[in-house]
């Protein structure tokens, strides 16, 4: 004949693992310095996009189409991924300035401005919200508008 004990008795015989109080310290003493330093990064950086590597990130493209791209993708890569025409005369080298797109929403979500972009575009496009579709990377939700000069045809 079999009898089963309850199960509480078992928690009685087999000790459930517990910290030492060196152990609890280092752990707390980490969990205030990852506090700490997710503190100093939004500060310095700003507040986190809750996008990481990996992720999909929505893309819009106004009055055209939208879609989920890759964490990273150029909003050229993008608009070729969604079957969006956008033009790109240089094959994307920040060259010719024929990817031009205007942000709309999420300018925040881009990746920033290098000095090869600001030269192809021109500091004041780059400063009223245009960016080259080549270079720059979606890191978040996104949603631009192609001008209709640069539209393809
Ligand atoms: S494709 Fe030529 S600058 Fe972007």
């Amino acid at each position: 004949m079999v009898t089963w004990a309850p199960l509480w008795s078992y928690a009685a015989v087999v000790p459930l693992p517990k910290k030492t109080p060196a152990e609890l310290v280092r752990q707390r003493f980490r969990d205030v310095a990852r506090d700490v330093r997710d503190r100093v990064r939004a500060r310095v950086f700003g507040p986190r996009s809750a996008f990481r590597e990996g992720d999909l990130v929505p893309v819009s493209f106004q009055g055209k189409k939208s879609g989920e791209v890759v964490f990273g993708t150029t909003i050229l890569a993008a608009a070729r991924e969604l079957k969006v025409d956008l033009d790109h005369f240089c094959g994307g080298h920040c060259s010719c300035g024929t990817c031009r797109v205007f942000v709309v929403s999420g300018a925040e979500h881009l990746s920033p401005v290098q000095m090869n972009e600001e030269i192809t575009l021109g500091a004041e496009a780059a400063k009223r919200g245009h960016r080259l579709a080549c270079q720059a990377k979606a890191q978040g939700p996104v949603e631009v508008q192609i001008p209709d000069y640069f539209l393809a045809r």
